[in-house]
């Protein structure tokens, strides 16, 4: 019925209205675009402020204006084509979760449909409808700001994540009023910008978009995914903007994706920039070809496309096909049946629900990569001074983390508060700046706990970095704690990869916790006393320092690979990638677990078939612990040159004092699948290792072959 509604709408447009459906603005004022609204020639918008700006913060102002607006859509509008309102809600709305890279630490999708969920429900009492997560390119470069929204460097894990993602924004069906639309973003390539630059080029052949960074997109859309945005940079010297193949052919035909494509800001636009269109009526020309439906901020589809039809220098479906995608969102929403805020006038601060999702979520964000037994700190009353000391003792802004809209700083608690709160008078928290005061503090007091990184302003968009160090001062302040010999802490904040050499010299214990989101504080105070057991994972590599970049698990052989048994250096530059500073997937707990070798149920594999892969994982220590028992493989011989390792499955597994337990796998044929050198999917015959382990560096072998009907027969 929703296409038999569609089409009955579409007879009914004019060629303007239509066009009216593919323009995107910034911001809407409901009394200033009135009129444009009035005439259908608006389709979408980003923010919406009232007449004298609009504080979007207060209660209700947002909504306010959203609402007033649509009202001069459906009201005022000859079809009462409802408008659609987008955001960045990207890990949370007002309960700010942790950065996506954080929740990517967690490895656990079912988490990450949580905090989607809960980011919906609080969206949508604001009039938003439509978000523009989850961000699913893979990311394996530092030193590019975006990495803090992204789900790592795997495409096994960023698809899972962002499937879990996009179930929690969407629900079972997004016309659900407590749900939003969500946008697997940027489509494709971008994490590869040159040298981490954000918006640079990108040279990558289709072979490699295809074995690794189209993966979890195309995840994305079998997870139902209702929009995909398009990326900002070019590819192999197409921009993303004007890319038929990718856009049309790859992601809506052969993907079969019937959703929406959206422009990034002013992608369109960008295409003059770019060198490749002349003007602003060239680039709607290449973007509507290539199937970009949405022009996000561009304003080339309203200035040409009407005009682009009439000379017939535009094909008139293609303008028709761009229509019916975003109409079809706007029915698959149920916005023609409620256009209006699920909740107008309902509050969306953080409850005691929504935060008790947020502390798992940053607790599970808390990656231990260093213990020399210093933690957890002792809670007893006379354990002795603890000092809690740097830059994120009280600043909530600072923790919150990029993409955050409507979180609000005073909302985070904060770690100095937090720990003051279970520790009482045993804690100094130092004012936040390090000084001479600080080193005298640190003199005096048992066990040192020092916060550093990178704010929340150093990552994410635009924000790339030359060095991937900790900003300037904090390592001198951290040698001079450790020269006082007492036991040191340091927790990492950041929203990247940073060059933790020195903090892993010469500190006892390391953190690395992202930006965590509102509940920053207790999600530190209850790891570093024990409450809770740290579990999280490193979902991006740590390279030794910036010029050791590119480092990450998915490295191809070379014809000369480095071997550790033969010719190892440490430091090495052309080492890099086989020894990284911190490996993919590396999280330690409070106690220690052995892993037993691999077992398969069958030496063969069939190419349709499956085996079982089991493993046993004991606790021989005396804490319990959540393990994330990792699976990966490696494909000796194939058509083309494949990643040393690869992660394809792993399992969250709770182990008591001293328990054993076995973990089986399913492990397909299919899992090993890959673009051959003519980019159709295969999967070979012959020998496959699976490798088992508590991170990609610790790994356990044991083969399988792989069967084709041929020789199995
Ligand atoms: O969603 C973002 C995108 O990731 C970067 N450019 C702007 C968009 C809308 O705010």
């Amino acid at each position: 019925p929703v296409e038999e509604r569609i089409d009955l709408l579409m007879t009914e447009m004019t060629l303007a209205e239509k066009v009216g459906q593919t323009h995107q603005v910034a911001n809407i004022d409901p009394d200033a675009d009135a009129p444009e609204i009035a005439a259908g020639r608006i389709s979408s918008s980003l923010y919406a402020s009232g007449p004298t700006g609009g504080n979007e913060r207060d209660e209700g102002v947002l909504v306010g204006n959203i609402d007033a607006a649509q009202r001069h859509a459906v009201e005022g509008s000859r079809l009462g084509i409802p408008l659609l309102f987008g955001r960045d809600v990207i890990h949370g709305h007002r309960t700010v979760c942790p950065i996506p890279l954080g929740i990517a630490a967690s490895f656990d999708p079912d988490l990450a449909e949580e905090i989607g969920e809960i980011a919906a429900r609080e969206a949508v009492v604001d009039g938003v409808a439509w978000t523009f997560a989850p961000m699913v390119d893979i990311s394996e470069e530092p030193r590019w700001g975006r990495v803090a929204e992204s789900l790592g460097e795997t495409p096994v894990l960023s698809g899972r994540l962002a499937a879990g993602l996009v179930r929690g924004f969407q629900g079972d069906d997004p016309s659900d009023p407590h749900r939003l639309a969500a946008c697997a973003k940027h489509f494709a390539g971008y994490g590869l910008s040159a040298g981490g630059r954000d918006y640079d080029t990108v040279s990558v052949g289709e072979n490699t978009l295809r074995n690794l960074h189209l993966r979890p997109f195309k995840e994305a859309v079998d997870a139902g995914v209702t929009t995909v945005m398009a990326a900002f940079n070019d590819v192999d010297g197409t921009p993303m903007h004007a890319h038929e193949h990718l856009l049309r052919d790859v992601l809506k035909g052969e993907w079969g994706f019937d959703g929406m494509v959206v422009a990034d800001w002013n992608g369109i636009g960008q295409l003059v920039n770019a060198g490749v269109a002349a003007d602003l009526r060239e680039a709607a020309v290449l973007a509507i070809r290539a199937g970009v439906d949405l022009d996000m901020c561009g304003g080339a589809y309203l200035a040409h496309l009407e005009e682009l039809v009439e000379s017939g220098e535009v094909d008139l479906a293609l303008v028709d096909d761009a229509v019916r995608r975003v109409l079809r969102l706007k029915f698959r929403l149920g916005l023609f049946e409620r256009p209006y805020a699920a909740r107008p006038g309902a509050s969306n601060a953080p409850t005691a629900e929504t935060r008790a999702v947020a502390l798992r979520a940053a607790q599970a964000a808390h990656v231990l990569v260093k213990n020399d037994g210093v933690l957890p700190l002792d809670a007893s009353p006379d354990a002795g001074s603890v000092l809690l000391s740097g830059a994120f003792v009280d600043d909530g802004d600072a923790l919150l983390g990029t993409w955050v809209l409507d979180g609000r700083g005073e909302e985070v608690v904060t770690p100095g508060p937090a720990l003051r709160e279970r520790l009482g008078d045993r804690v100094t928290v130092a004012d936040g700046r390090f000084s001479d005061v600080t080193l005298m503090q640190a003199r005096g007091a048992k066990t040192t706990v020092m916060l550093l990184g990178e704010h929340r302003s150093r990552s994410g968009e635009a924000q790339s970095v030359v060095d991937i160090g900790l900003p300037p001062g904090q390592l001198e302040v951290l040698r001079a704690v450790a020269a006082f010999g007492k036991p040191l802490v340091a927790v990492v904040y950041t929203g990247r990869p940073l060059d933790l050499s020195e903090v892993l010299d010469l500190a006892d214990a390391v953190l690395v916790v992202w930006h965590p989101g509102v509940e920053a504080g207790n999600a530190l105070a209850s790891v570093l006393l024990g409450e809770v057991e740290p579990h999280g994972r490193l979902p991006m590599t740590f390279p030794l320092s910036t010029g050791h970049i590119p480092t990450s698990t998915h490295q191809r052989p070379t014809g000369r690979l480095i071997r550790a048994d033969v010719d190892h250096e440490e430091g090495r530059y052309i080492d890099a990638l086989t020894y990284p500073r911190l490996p993919f997937g590396l999280g330690l707990s409070y106690t220690s677990v052995d892993y037993g070798a691999p077992v398969v149920s069958s030496p063969t594999l069939p190419v349709d078939g499956s085996v079982t892969l089991t493993v046993t994982v004991t606790n021989t220590g005396d804490r319990p612990c959540r393990e994330v028992v990792q699976l990966y493989f490696r494909d000796p011989v194939a058509e083309v040159t494949r990643p040393l390792v690869e992660l394809t499955d792993w399992a969250l597994v709770d182990l008591e004092p001293g328990q054993a337990r076995e973990v089986t796998f399913d492990v397909r044929a299919g899992q090993t699948a890959y673009a051959g050198r003519d980019l159709t999917t295969r999967v070979d015959a012959g020998e496959i290792v699976l490798l088992t382990g508590p991170d990609s560096a610790r790994l356990q072998p044991v083969s399988v072959t792989i069967t084709s009907p041929e020789t199995s027969s």
